[in-house]
C-alpha cells in the first residue's frame, strides 16, 4: 500500500521501491511501534479527536497485529515501504474505516523517531542488565583471589605485585562507568517527540505531556523541529557501546596473552575454545579474539552516523533512515560479546601458582626493597641505585632478589637486616600497599564492599 497515492499518477519502480523501503529492518521495533500507536490514539480520544468506540476498535486490532506478528502468522510482506506503513494497512485490513483515523496528528517523521526512541531505550535497559552480569562475575573472581599474586605490568614489562583481585577490579571499574554512561543518555534521551508532526507540530488539541506519560518519559520535547531532527541520543549511545567495546577489547587482548604459552595465567574452558583444522596441540582463544575483531564494527557504525548527520538541513531528511541498520547490528553485536564474554570469564580457570612464580621471578619487588632502605634512612635516590645493583647481580647469577644471601645484600649495602626477607615477600609487598585503590587485601575488601552495594 502507498500512503501519498493522490498526489502521484505513475507506478513506483521496483528498483526505487527496493532503494527505498526500510521494512526489511525497520520491523525489528514493531513492538514499539505498535505500543506508540496505543498511546497516541489513547490521547487522541481523551481529547476527543477522535470516538472512544474507533480507539476501542483500533487498540484491538492493534493488539491483534501484536499478537499476530509474534505468532509468525503475519508475516512482513516486501510490498510495504516501512513499518508504520505495514502496521496502519494492517490495521485497515482488519477493522476496516475507524483505522483510517489512527495517523490523526501524526506524520512518521515523528512516528519513526519515537519508535527509534522506544526502541533505544529497551535495548539501553538490557544492556545494562548484561553489564551488571559481568560485573556480578568480577566481583566473584575478586573475592576469590584477594591473595593470588600476580605481576602488575607497565609498557608489558613487569612492575609491581598485585593481586588478580586487583587487577579484575580495574574492568569493575570499567564496566561501571559504561553502566553510568547508559543511564546519562536514557535520562537525556528520555523526551517525547509524539506531537511534533512532520517538523510544525500540528493543528489538533493534542495533549502532548499525556501521551509522553502513557509512554514512560518525563515529558514531551519542546522543539518539534529538533523531535523530528534528533539522533544525537543514538550517536550517544553508539559511543556509549564504542566504549563498552573497547573495553572488553581490552579484556580480550588480556585473555589472550594470558592464556597463551608465554603466559599460561589461564586457562580457558573446552566449551569456549576451538581447536586448530591441522595443528593438534591447538586450543585457540576464539571467543576472546572475535569479541577484539567486532569492536571495528562498533567504531563503525558510531563513525557512520556521526558521518550521515553532519551536512543534514533541518529538519527530517530520508538520509536518518540510516541510522537503523548500524545502531541494530552495534546493539546486537554488544550485546552478544557482553554475554559470550561473560560466559567466557564464568569458566575460566586461573593458574594462582604460575601467576605467582611469574610475580616472583620478574623484580616486582624491587620497589620495595628500595623502600626498605629508605625506611631506615637511606635517601630514595641512593636507595634505587643500590638495589639497581642487586638486581645486576641477581640477572648474573639468574635468580631473584629473595633468594640473594643476607652477605650479598650487605655487600652492596650494610643498612641490609634479617627482615629484608619478610620485606621483599610477595605477601608483604602486596599487603603494605593499602591506600584506598591499591592491591592490599584490607583496600581491597573495603572497595568490594563498595561495589556490592552497586550491584
Ligand atoms: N523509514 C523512515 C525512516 O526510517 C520513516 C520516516 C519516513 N518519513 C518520510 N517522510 N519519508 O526514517
Amino acid at each position: 500500500m502507498k500512503l501519498w497515492g493522490g498526489r502521484f499518477t505513475k507506478e513506483e519502480n521496483q528498483l526505487v521501491h527496493n532503494f527505498n523501503e526500510s521494512l526489511s529492518f525497520d520491523r525489528k521495533f514493531y513492538r514499539q511501534d505498535i505500543e506508540g500507536s496505543i498511546a497516541h490514539v489513547t490521547m487522541l480520544a481523551k481529547q476527543g479527536i477522535v470516538s472512544e468506540e474507533d480507539r476501542d476498535a483500533i487498540i484491538s486490532g492493534l493488539k491483534g497485529i501484536l499478537e499476530d506478528v509474534e505468532k509468525g502468522t503475519l508475516e512482513f510482506s516486501p510490498e510495504y515501504e516501512d513499518i508504520h506503513s505495514f502496521v496502519e494497512a494492517n490495521l485497515i485490513k482488519r477493522i476496516g474505516e475507524a483505522g483510517k483515523r489512527l495517523h490523526t496528528g501524526r506524520s512518521r517523521n515523528d512516528q519513526v523517531a519515537l519508535d527509534m526512541k522506544l526502541y533505544c531505550r529497551d535495548e539501553i535497559r538490557e544492556i545494562d542488565e548484561l553489564l551488571r552480569g559481568i560485573l556480578k562475575e568480577l566481583l566473584r573472581i575478586m573475592e576469590e583471589n584477594l591473595d593470588t599474586y600476580m605481576p602488575g605490568f607497565t609498557h608489558l614489562q613487569k612492575a609491581q605485585p598485585i593481586t588478580l583481585a586487583h587487577h579484575m577490579g580495574a574492568y569493575f571499574e570499567m564496566f561501571s562507568r559504561d553502566r553510568g554512561r547508559l543511564e546519562d543518555i536514557r535520562e537525556r534521551m528520555n523526551r517525547c517527540p509524539l506531537g511534533a508532526g512532520a517538523l510544525a507540530g500540528t493543528t489538533y488539541p493534542l495533549d502532548r505531556d499525556y501521551s509522553a506519560r502513557l509512554l514512560g518519559f518525563a515529558g514531551p520535547t519542546l522543539n518539534s523541529m529538533d523531535s523530528v531532527a534528533d539522533r544525537d541520543y543514538v550517536i550517544e549511545l553508539l559511543s556509549a557501546l564504542s566504549i563498552i567495546a573497547m573495553h572488553l577489547s581490552r579484556f580480550s587482548e588480556e585473555i589472550i596473552l594470558w592464556n597463551s604459552n608465554e603466559y599460561r595465567f589461564v586457562e580457558l574452558d573446552d566449551a569456549y575454545s576451538t581447536g586448530s583444522s591441522i595443528m593438534p596441540q591447538k586450543k585457540n582463544p576464539d571467543i576472546a579474539e572475535l569479541v577484539r575483531g567486532k569492536t571495528g564494527r562498533i567504531y563503525g557504525a558510531l563513525i557512520a552516523l556521526l558521518t550521515t548527520m553532519k551536512g543534514l538541513p533541518l529538519a527530517y531528511n530520508k538520509d536518518m533512515q540510516e541510522d537503523k541498520e548500524m545502531t541494530f547490528d552495534a546493539i546486537d553485536t554488544v550485546k552478544g560479546c557482553l554475554a559470550l564474554f561473560t560466559g567466557m570469564i564464568r569458566t575460566t580457570s586461573f593458574r594462582k601458582d604460575v601467576m605467582e612464580a611469574s610475580a616472583k621471578n620478574g623484580f616486582t619487588n624491587a620497589t620495595d626493597a628500595a623502600d626498605y632502605l629508605v625506611n631506615h634512612g637511606v635517601p630514595f635516590r641512593d636507595a634505587h641505585g643500590i638495589v639497581g645493583q642487586l638486581v645486576l647481580h641477581c640477572l648474573e647469577k639468574g635468580i631473584g632478589l629473595e633468594d640473594l644471601t643476607l652477605e650479598e645484600f650487605c655487600a652492596v649495602s650494610p643498612v641490609f637486616k634479617e627482615d629484608i626477607f619478610e620485606a621483599i615477600s610477595m605477601k608483604t609487598c602486596v599487603e603494605r600497599r593499602m591506600t584506598l585503590g591499591a592491591p592490599g587485601q584490607e583496600a581491597m575488601r573495603k572497595v568490594i564492599q563498595v561495589y556490592k552495594s552497586r550491584l
